[in-house]
C-alpha cells in the first residue's frame, strides 16, 4: 500500500536526491549515532590532519585568541555552532576561565547525546564555567535566540564544517550569522586550507577504510530508518580532489545495475552500473577567498590563526 502521510525531512530529502538527474544524498544525514562514532574514528586518524591542526592552533595560540576576543572586561556569550565533543574549545575555555573572563559558554549541537556528554565533562573539568548547552539544528536555535540581548557575542564555527557547504549554503549561513550578530560581535571560523593534493587524498581516502564506512553508513541508516533495501556491497566509495576549486568530492558508485526500494516513501530507484551518488563536498580554501567571503557578507577579517604547517586557519572576523 502506498504511503499517504506527509513525508518527514529525511524522506523528502532522500526522495529529491535519488530522483535527481545526478543522484545525491545530503551530508547532514551522516550523523546518526553510528555515523557520529565513525566520524570520531576519522578524527583520530593521523591522516585526518584537520583535528590535530586545529587543536594545535587552540593550544599554542589560546593567549592570542583570548586577547582578541576578550576586549577588556566586558561580558560576552561564547556560542559554539556544532560543538560535538568540544575537544578544541576546552583549551580555550580553560584559559578564559583562568584569565577571569566574564562569559557564558553556549554550545549548540544537534545531538542530545553529544551535548549531555559535553556538559557532564565540562562540569567536571572546568567547574567555574558558566554553561548553558542547547540542543537542536543551529539555524533553528539561532532563530529562537535572536533578539538583542545587549551582550556581546562571539560565535565559534570550527572544524572546517563550513567546507561541507555549497557556495549558496555559505552565503545563506553567513547571512544568517550577520542577522544574528551586532556591530562589533565576532566570529571565529575554522577553514581547511589548500595544500598538497597527496596529503588531502590520504585524509579523505584513508587506508583504514573509515571514510568508506562513513559513506556506506548513510545507506545503512536509510535501510534502518526508511525501510530501504540497499545492498551495501553493491557500492564502492570514490573520492576526488580538484586543486583548482579546492573541492574534495565524495561519491558512492553503483557497481551493478540495480533497483533499490525505499519502503517509507513507497518508491523504487534505479541505479545504472557505475552510476555515482554524490555524497559530500569538503572544500579547501585560500586566504584570499576567505577574506573576500568575509567582506561580501558584512564582516572584517581581524586575524588569522594558523598551525605551524599552514594547513588550517581559524579566521577571526568582526561584524561591521
Ligand atoms: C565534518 N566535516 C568537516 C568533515 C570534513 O572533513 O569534511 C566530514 C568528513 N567527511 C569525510 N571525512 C570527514
Amino acid at each position: 500500500m502506498e504511503k499517504l502521510t506527509l513525508l518527514s525531512e529525511i524522506e523528502t530529502d532522500t526522495f529529491k536526491g535519488l530522483s535527481a538527474k545526478s543522484k545525491y544524498l545530503l551530508p547532514k544525514y551522516f550523523y546518526d549515532d553510528i555515523g557520529s562514532g565513525i566520524f570520531q574514528d576519522i578524527m583520530k586518524m593521523p591522516e585526518y590532519y584537520l583535528t590535530d591542526c586545529e587543536l594545535e592552533i587552540f593550544s599554542t595560540k589560546k593567549k592570542q585568541i583570548t586577547n582578541a576576543i576578550k576586549n577588556g572586561d566586558t561580558s560576552f556569550e561564547l556560542i559554539e555552532l556544532g560543538s560535538g565533543d568540544g575537544l578544541k574549545t576546552k583549551e580555550l575555555l580553560n584559559y578564559l576561565v583562568k584569565s577571569s573572563a566574564s562569559f557564558k559558554y553556549i554550545p549548540i549541537d544537534i545531538s542530545k547525546k553529544a551535548n549531555n556528554e559535553l556538559v557532564k565533562n565540562l562540569r567536571q573539568e572546568i567547574p567555574g564555567l558558566n554553561l548553558e548547552a542547547k540542543t537542536g539544528d543551529y539555524f533553528q536555535v539561532m532563530k529562537q535566540m535572536n533578539g538583542y540581548s545587549g551582550i556581546r557575542k562571539i560565535i565559534l564555527f570550527l572544524g572546517s564544517n563550513i567546507g561541507n557547504f555549497t557556495n549558496n549554503e555559505i552565503d545563506l549561513f553567513l547571512n544568517q550569522l550577520a542577522g544574528f550578530t551586532n556591530k562589533g560581535d565576532k566570529v571565529l571560523i575554522g577553514f581547511d586550507l589548500k595544500k598538497s593534493p597527496e596529503v588531502i587524498m590520504k585524509a579523505y581516502n584513508d587506508q583504514h577504510g573509515n571514510t568508506r564506512k562513513f559513506n556506506l553508513n548513510h545507506l545503512a541508516r536509510l535501510n534502518k530508518e526508511l525501510y530501504a533495501d540497499f545492498n551495501l556491497g553493491n557500492f564502492e566509495q570514490h573520492t576526488k580532489y580538484n586543486p583548482v576549486t579546492g573541492e574534495v568530492k565524495s561519491f558512492l558508485v553503483s557497481k551493478t545495475d540495480q533497483t533499490v526500494r525505499i519502503g517509507a516513501i513507497g518508491q523504487s530507484f534505479r541505479f545504472k552500473k557505475w552510476e555515482p551518488v554524490f555524497m559530500e563536498l569538503s572544500r579547501k580554501f585560500d586566504l584570499e577567498t576567505i577574506e573576500n567571503m568575509a567582506q561580501e557578507n558584512g564582516f572584517k577579517v581581524e586575524q588569522h590563526f594558523t598551525d605551524k604547517r599552514n594547513y588550517f586557519v581559524d579566521s577571526l572576523w568582526a561584524r561591521e
